[in-house]
């Protein structure tokens, strides 16, 4: 699939404009929103997300799929292990924090938001992406939560808008695959890549705090906690915690 690429300097949030616009783009390509900041940036379960002029990664992809399509709800990590394997062809180490975070070290380095709206056959999927490129250390620092940047990880400046073409042309080829198969093909290696494995963790569906130890992944992308009473709970999404006693 080809791209319709929309560049920005600034934007409240590249994933608000593309919702209001979505009616332009050519249902044939992936829209595609960059801008050089953001000044209302949101992320998942309505937190804030910070973006510096001119240093990140701040995207939002756009595409249409029939909505009876396999494994929608799991195209946000079909996007995050895209992501994640550019970052290992570039030489590093990262780790998938449950659903859609991108570790590096242990700390934040990228988050995907995804959100599909669904009119009648039809799904628009909504990908925002931010990735930490260029900030300092001190910048970093002011995120309140343990966050890292590819410049604070390897000391050197890196070329954001390079490294996100090969992001894009990475993500257009696993679309393709996702396409035919859904989740599928990408379970092994999503898993290969999960942060917390076999760790005593906290996860939050959204409307309940699930206490147990990660133990796996379904095939179409769900997580499966081994609970204290020995059972298995799969969640469909949330937001995983480590347990530190
Ligand atoms: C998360 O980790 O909670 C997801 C963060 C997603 C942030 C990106 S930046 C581009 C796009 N526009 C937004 O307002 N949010 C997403």
């Amino acid at each position: 699939m080809q791209f319709q690429n929309f560049v920005f300097d600034s934007l409240p949030s590249t994933q608000d404009w593309a919702k209001e616009h979505v009616q332009e783009f050519d249902p044939e390509k992936i829209a595609c929103i960059t801008a050089e900041e953001q000044t209302k940036g949101r992320g998942r379960f309505q937190r804030k997300w910070i973006t510096p002029k001119g240093k990140n990664i701040c995207a939002t992809l756009v595409f249409r799929l029939p909505s009876n399509s396999l494994h929608l709800i799991s195209l946000g990590q079909t996007f995050t292990l895209s992501l994640a394997k550019v970052l290992i062809k570039e030489g590093l180490k990262p780790q998938i924090k449950w659903p859609n975070d991108i570790l590096l070290s242990q700390k934040k380095l990228a988050g995907v938001l995804c959100e599909i709206v669904f009119q009648n056959e039809n799904a628009d999927v909504f990908l925002g992406v931010g990735v930490n490129v260029n900030p300092t250390e001190e910048e970093m620092n002011q995120i309140d939560q343990p966050a890292t940047s590819l410049k604070v990880e390897t000391k050197r400046t890196w070329d954001k808008n390079a490294l996100f073409e090969k992001v894009k042309k990475q993500f257009a080829e696993d679309l393709q695959r996702f396409k035919k198969l859904g989740f599928e093909p990408f379970h092994h290696e999503f898993e290969n890549l999960l942060a917390f494995k076999h760790q005593e963790i906290e996860v939050f569906d959204g409307v309940k705090k699930w206490k147990g130890i990660l133990h796996s992944l379904t095939n179409d992308g769900q997580l499966n906690l081994y609970l204290p009473d020995k059972t298995i709970k799969t969640v469909l999404s949330g937001d995983i915690t480590p347990r530190i006693e």
